[in-house]
């Protein structure tokens, strides 16, 4: 019975640390683990995606990101596109199933450093949390997430986007 009550807190902890969601001022140092599948990788190569930033950049995503994105940005509210009723939208999918692909990289980044726009909504701003390098890192993982289809689109918008 004592083990059982004991054995209760970490999870207790655990969910009293995620609704009250801040982030340490500075985030561990993540630990970029290898990127194992061959498929995987020859899809970041063909990408010109970089397998240490996609693998670091993951690890700030489930760091400080899934519990709202969902693992592997697939999002967890079906109906996304509508406001919760204090008005603020629920986080969207970043993966293809959303429309963070139909963003470039600078505007990606930009969501990503000062979170919901005017300070409307509910995504945090980053820039205050953390590095510029595991933004840039969580970016370059969010790209990994989406299909074939969606990226070549992307690379359009991209390049659209660069041009003078
Ligand atoms: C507390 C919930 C929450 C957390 C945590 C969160 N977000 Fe968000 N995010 C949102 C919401 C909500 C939006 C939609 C903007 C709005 O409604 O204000 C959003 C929007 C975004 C967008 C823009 C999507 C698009 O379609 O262009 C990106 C990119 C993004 N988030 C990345 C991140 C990253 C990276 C992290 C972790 C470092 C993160 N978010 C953590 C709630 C969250």
């Amino acid at each position: 019975m004592n083990a059982a009550k004991i054995s209760l807190w970490p999870l207790l902890a655990g969910v009293a640390l995620a609704s009250i969601a801040v982030p340490p001022a500075v985030a561990a140092e993540p630990q970029a683990a290898s990127v194992t599948t061959a498929g995987m990788e020859a899809r970041l190569k063909a990408r010109g995606l970089d397998p240490v930033e996609v693998a670091r950049g993951r690890v700030v995503f489930d760091t400080h990101c899934a519990r709202c994105h969902g693992a592997e940005g697939k999002g967890k509210v079906r109906d996304w596109r509508k406001p919760d009723a204090d008005g603020n939208y629920p986080a969207p999918p970043l993966n293809d199933s959303g429309y963070a692909w139909n963003h470039p990289t600078e505007a990606l980044l930009e969501s990503v450093h000062v979170g919901s726009p005017q300070g409307y909504g509910i995504m945090p701003q980053w820039e205050k949390k953390l590095s510029e390098r595991d933004m840039r890192d969580v970016v370059t993982y969010i790209k990994s997430l989406w299909s074939d289809a969606a990226y070549r689109e992307w690379l359009d918008i991209e390049r659209a986007s660069q041009e003078p």
